[in-house]
C-alpha cells in the first residue's frame, strides 16, 4: 500500500497567498463593477526593463540558430552570470567571493526549502514570528516542526522569535539554542532591516553555537538607508555560518521569468553523524546536479543584462518607482492614524492595528470599504496578529 508523507497532514490550511487570492476572486466576482487594489501578494507589475528584454530576444535568436543552439546548461549556471554577480554585488562591497560559491536557480523561495535536503531532521530550527510562510511550512513536510499546538497557534518543534513593535521587530538571541536560524532582511513581512551590529550578533551567536544562518536578502535593492548591510558577508566571520538567499524576482520583475542565486561559500561547514566536517557548497553542488538542471540559457543572459550600466539604471528605477509607492502608502495610512512600520528599506508596509482588530476582520474591512486587498499579519505567525501588511509592488 503507498504511503504519503504524513507530514503534509501536518500543514495548516491553504498556502497563505492562495488563500488571500481567492478572497479576493470571490469579492470581484461578487462586486463585478468594484476595482480592487491588490496590495496584497508581493508580485510585481512593472515590465521587465528594456536591456534585459533585447538580451532575451537575442539569447532566443541564438537558441534558434543550428551553431548557437545549446542544450544543457551547468546545473548551477553559466559562468557568465555567475562572474556578473560575483563582481556586482558582492566585490563591489567588498566581499570576495568566488564563482564556485554561486548557485544559478529558478527562485529563492525553491533554494530555502530546498537547502534542507542538506540536513539532518532532527536539526532544530528557528524562525523569526512573523515569517515568510515557505521557512516553516517546508520545515513541517520535512519533519521538523513537531505537532501542531491549536493553542497558541505553534509547533511544539520550531523556536519562534517574535518581532514585533516592543522588540522593534529585531528578534532576541532565543534562549534554547537552533541548528538553523532564518534570518530575513530587510523583512518579509515587517519591512524592518537588520543593521550591521544586529546581524554581527546573529554572526557572532551562530559561531559560538555551531548553528548555520539561512539568510534570506531577496529584497537588499530595496534598502534606502546608507548604513544597513545588503549583505550578510560584509561582517566579518559570517562565510563560516552563513548561506545567503537573493532573487532577481523583486528586484528585475523576474516573478514569472524565475531566476535567482544563491551563496554557499566554501568555509561553511556541516557536521556528519560520526562529527566529520563536510563542506556545505560540495553538498549543494552534489544536490543540485542530481535533482535540478538549471535555469534556462534565455532566461539567465537576461538576468546577466541587469549588470550592465544601462541595465542597472533602469531596474534600479523601477525600484524607486516602488519605493515612491512604498511612501504614498505609507503617507496615507499615517494619515488616517495608523501606526505604520517598514516601507524604508523594503517594499512592504507594516500597520499596526487598533487594539483588538483582528487582522483578517481588518482584511475583509479594507477590501469592503475601499477597495484594497492586503495581506493579514496573522497569516505569517501568531505574532503578526493584530498587524496587516500592503505590498508596494501593486500599483503601476
Ligand atoms: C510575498 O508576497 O511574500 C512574496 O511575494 C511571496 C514570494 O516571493 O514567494
Amino acid at each position: 500500500m503507498i504511503k504519503i508523507n504524513d507530514n503534509f497532514l501536518n500543514l495548516q490550511e491553504g498556502y497563505l497567498f492562495s488563500i488571500v487570492n481567492k478572497k479576493i476572486k470571490d469579492f470581484e466576482d461578487q462586486h463585478p463593477n468594484k476595482k480592487v487594489i491588490k496590495l496584497g501578494i508581493g508580485d510585481v507589475t512593472l515590465p521587465l526593463c528594456k536591456n534585459v528584454v533585447e538580451e532575451m530576444k537575442k539569447a532566443c535568436d541564438e537558441m534558434g540558430d543550428i551553431n548557437k543552439f545549446k542544450g544543457y546548461g551547468p546545473e548551477q549556471g553559466y559562468e557568465f552570470l555567475r562572474n556578473k554577480i560575483v563582481e556586482w554585488d558582492y566585490k563591489s562591497r567588498g566581499i570576495e567571493l568566488d564563482v564556485n560559491e554561486i548557485f544559478i536557480s529558478d527562485g529563492a523561495k525553491c533554494d530555502v526549502s530546498n537547502i534542507l535536503d542538506l540536513f539532518d531532521t532532527n536539526n532544530k530550527v528557528a524562525i523569526q514570528d512573523p515569517v515568510y510562510p515557505v521557512y516553516l511550512d517546508s520545515n513541517v513536510i520535512g519533519g521538523r516542526s513537531g505537532n501542531y499546538n491549536k493553542g497558541n497557534d505553534k509547533y511544539n518543534n520550531i523556536i519562534y522569535m517574535p518581532s514585533i513593535e516592543e522588540n522593534e521587530f529585531v528578534p532576541d538571541l532565543p534562549k534554547e539554542v537552533p541548528d538553523i536560524i532564518y534570518l530575513c532582511s530587510p523583512n518579509n513581512p515587517t519591512g524592518t532591516a537588520l543593521k550591521y551590529e544586529e546581524l554581527k550578533k546573529w554572526v557572532d551567536y551562530a559561531k559560538e553555537n555551531k548553528s548555520i544562518i539561512f539568510y534570506d536578502s531577496a529584497y537588499e535593492a530595496f534598502i534606502t538607508q546608507k548604513d544597513i548591510p545588503h549583505s550578510i558577508y560584509e561582517v566579518d566571520g559570517a562565510k563560516e555560518v552563513a548561506i545567503e538567499f537573493r532573487s532577481f524576482s523583486k528586484t528585475a520583475g523576474f516573478t514569472g521569468v524565475r531566476c535567482a542565486y544563491t551563496v554557499i561559500p566554501k568555509e561553511l561547514i556541516g557536521y556528519s553523524k560520526k562529527g566529520e566536517k563536510v563542506l556545505i557548497n560540495k553538498l549543494w553542488g552534489r544536490r543540485q546536479s542530481t535533482k535540478f538542471n538549471g535555469v534556462s540559457y534565455i532566461t539567465q543572459r537576461g538576468a546577466a543584462a541587469v549588470y550592465t550600466e544601462e541595465g542597472y539604471k533602469q531596474i534600479k528605477r523601477n525600484i524607486a518607482f516602488y519605493m515612491e509607492n512604498a511612501k504614498t502608502i505609507r503617507e496615507r495610512f499615517i494619515e488616517k492614524g495608523y501606526k505604520v512600520y517598514g516601507g524604508i528599506n523594503a517594499p512592504y508596509i507594516w500597520l499596526k492595528l487598533p487594539e483588538g482588530k483582528s487582522s483578517w476582520q481588518f482584511f475583509d474591512e479594507l477590501l469592503e470599504e475601499e477597495g484594497i486587498a492586503g495581506t493579514p499579519g496573522v497569516g505569517f505567525g501568531p505574532s503578526g496578529e493584530g498587524y496587516f501588511r500592503l505590498s508596494a509592488f501593486g500599483i503601476k
